[in-house]
C-alpha cells in the first residue's frame, strides 16, 4: 500500500527530517512508529500524504508515484490516506455532524458543501461512523462542548466517513489522560481490524506502541533504526530508539482492561 524508498527529506533550513528511508507498509497492516520528540515521526507519516514534500527518493502510495502529483492528483491521494492529528482539528463552532460530514469534501464538489448540500446516504454514512465510536448522541452538539477523548472519537468518525484506504494518526493520544488514550487506541485497532484499513499511528510511547501494533518502526534522527513485529522488539531496540536505556518516562502507564463498547463489536 504504501512503499518508500531512500526517502530523505530536508527542510529550508537545512534540518534533515528524513534519512534515506525504506519502508514498505502492507494492505491492511497496523504500524507504530515510535521515537523521542523530532526523530521524523512526523515528517515520515506527513509526507505520505503530502503534507510535506519529500527532497529526494522515491514513495509509492496504492500503486502511485506520490512525488509526481499534480494539484488534482493530491486531492484524491488526501482523500485515500486521512490524517488524524493530536489536536484533532475539528472546527469548535460547528456541530459534530457538521464536522464529521466534512469527511464527504473529497467526494462533493466544493459548491455543494459551501452550501452545505449533502446527499442523505453521507449524512446516514457520518451517523453510522459516529455510532461506531460511540458518540452518535453528541450529532448535534458543538464540537467545542466536547470532551478531549470524545474530540478524538469525532474525528475517528470523520475521517472513517472519508472512506480511506489509509489512515494516519500522528500522536492521536498524546493529550488524552491514560484510559481515554487505550480507549481511542481501541478504536483504532478495531476499525483496522473490522475494515481492513491500513492504519498508521505515531506514537511517542513504546508501552502503548508494544500494546496495540503489529509491526513498530522506531525511528531516530530521521532514521529507521528498527522495522519488525512488536515479538522482535528487544532491550536493544530501545537503546536504538531512544539513545540510551530504557526509563519510566518514556512508559505511558495507566494500562485498563477497557472493553471495547457493543457498537463498535457489533
Ligand atoms: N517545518 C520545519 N522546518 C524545519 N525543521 C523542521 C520542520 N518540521 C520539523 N522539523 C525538524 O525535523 C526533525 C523531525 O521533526 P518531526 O518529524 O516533527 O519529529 P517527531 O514528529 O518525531 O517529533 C526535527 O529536527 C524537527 O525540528
Ligand atoms: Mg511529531
Amino acid at each position: 500500500m504504501i512503499e518508500c524508498n531512500d526517502l530523505s527529506l530536508v527542510y529550508p533550513d537545512g534540518t534533515q527530517g528524513l534519512k534515506n528511508v525504506n519502508v514498505q507498509i502492507n494492505k491492511g497492516e497496523f504500524v507504530v512508529i515510535v521515537g523521542l520528540s523530532g526523530a521524523g515521526k512526523s515528517t515520515l507519516i506527513r509526507s505520505m500524504n503530502r503534507l510535506v514534500q519529500p527532497t529526494s527518493g522515491g514513495l509509492y502510495i496504492d500503486g502511485e508515484n506520490a512525488l509526481a502529483h499534480n494539484a488534482s492528483q493530491l486531492r484524491k491521494l488526501r482523500t485515500k490516506v486521512g490524517m488524524i492529528f493530536q489536536h484533532h482539528n475539528l472546527v469548535k463552532r460547528h456541530t459534530v455532524m457538521k464536522n464529521v460530514i466534512a469527511g464527504r469534501l473529497g467526494h462533493t464538489s466544493t459548491w455543494k458543501s459551501v452550501l452545505n448540500i449533502y446527499p442523505n446516504k453521507d449524512r446516514a454514512l457520518a451517523y453510522e461512523n459516529l455510532k461506531r465510536v460511540s458518540i452518535e448522541e453528541k450529532v448535534h452538539t458543538r464540537a467545542d462542548q466536547l470532551s478531549g477523548g470524545q474530540q478524538q472519537r469525532v474525528s475517528i468518525a470523520r475521517v472513517l466517513t472519508q472512506q480511506p484506504k489509509v489512515i494516519l494518526a500522528d500522536e492521536p493520544v498524546a493529550s488524552l489522560d491514560p484510559p481515554t488514550s487505550h480507549q481511542v487506541m481501541n478504536y483504532l485497532k478495531t476499525i483496522n481490524r473490522e475494515d481492513g484499513i491500513t492504519t498508521i499511528v505515531n506514537l511517542h510511547f513504546i508501552d502503548m506502541a508494544m500494546e496495540y501494533a503489529d509491526r513498530i518502526i522506531g525511528m531516530r534522527a530521521g532514521e529507521v533504526v528498527f522495522d519488525g513485529p512488536v515479538a522482535e522488539v528487544t532491550e536493544r531496540t530501545f537503546e536504538d530508539i531512544y539513545g540510551r536505556k530504557i526509563k519510566d518516562d518514556d512508559l505511558r502507564g495507566g494500562k485498563t482492561d477497557y472493553e471495547p463498547t457493543e457498537a463498535i463489536t457489533s
